[in-house]
């Protein structure tokens, strides 16, 4: 009903391509219920639906999105990037209708998302405030180009994060707050800084590392950088106590000819002395 209504806006007599209107109503109230659950599951401050339904712009960014999005596959651009649009404006979210969402997004307080057109993301994933997934050169001709990330599930992308380009973010992956992200990101990793690097999650309860000099060493290093570094390091030590070995073994060889060397010095000195 309310799809062959938009249906009618538009002015197509063409028939959805979606199966019937109940079956397309039925999907979308289903995601829709999904999306509330996911909201209350992954928020400990939503106390009930209503509040979903009525406080949360994430929710209610996706309701737009759905419908934005059911319009653009229908090829109603113009409908659907004007439902993307009301949404824009009124959750400060903005979520282009081609675009490719899965099931239960959660869209954590959400002003300043940007979710481009070409950008798919999984089931169960969560998107913090000012995150954009976008595309790294927009000013270049690109249009029909897939120029945004892929997000697989279950990923976390923390607040003010930026993941740009056409790759992918593996399952389970989280990005950190305010991180640059711009090369494909492998399952499970944990990225953080700009430009992005993996880090290893510390164990609840670990302790920091203890200071050292240069600030890394040993095997428990979280960053990759940071560990490769203190390899060599550990390289120059080795090369540097070798080089001394060698000059002490040279040194000790040629105690034979000091004397001689001490005595023309001695001489000379003498010498001039005299
Ligand atoms: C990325 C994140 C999930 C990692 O958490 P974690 O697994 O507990 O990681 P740790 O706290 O053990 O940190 C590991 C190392 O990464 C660094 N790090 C963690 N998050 C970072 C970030 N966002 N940017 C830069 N460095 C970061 C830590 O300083 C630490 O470095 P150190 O070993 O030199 O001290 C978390 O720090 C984060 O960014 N959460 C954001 C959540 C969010 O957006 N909340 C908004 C709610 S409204």
């Amino acid at each position: 009903m309310l799809f062959s209504g938009l249906w009618r806006v538009g002015g197509s007599n063409t028939p959805s391509r979606g199966g019937n209107d109940s079956t397309v109503n039925a999907m979308l109230f289903k995601n829709l219920r999904d999306d509330i659950e996911a909201t209350r599951a992954r928020d400990p401050a939503a106390r009930s639906r209503l509040e979903v339904v009525f406080c949360y712009p994430g929710f209610q960014a996706l309701l737009f999105y759905r419908m934005g999005n059911w319009l653009w596959r229908h090829r109603r651009y113009f409908l659907g990037r004007f439902v993307s649009h009301l949404g824009r404006v009124l959750t400060a979210i903005d979520i282009h209708p081609g675009a490719t969402i899965g099931k239960r997004l959660f869209i954590d307080h959400g002003i300043g998302v940007v979710i481009g057109e070409t950008a798919e993301i999984g089931d169960d994933c969560t998107i913090y405030q000012g995150v954009t997934l976008g595309g790294t050169r927009p000013t270049a001709n690109q249009a029909g180009h897939k120029r945004h990330p892929t997000i697989g599930n279950n990923v976390i992308i923390s607040s003010n994060a930026q993941v740009l380009g056409p790759f992918t973010v593996g399952e389970g992956a989280t990005i950190g707050a305010a991180a640059v992200v711009l090369r494909e990101v492998p399952a499970g990793a944990i990225m953080v800084g700009n430009p992005a690097r993996q880090i290893t999650r510390r164990a609840a309860g670990e302790a920091k590392p203890a200071f050292t000099p240069y600030g890394v060493s040993g095997e428990d290093i979280p960053d990759p950088i940071a560990r490769a570094l203190s390899g060599l390091l550990d390289e120059v030590s080795t090369l540097r106590a070798r080089v001394n070995e060698l000059e002490q073994g040279k040194a000790a060889a040629e105690p034979a000819a000091m004397p001689l060397g001490e005595t023309q010095a001695t001489g000379t000195r003498r010498g001039c002395q005299a």
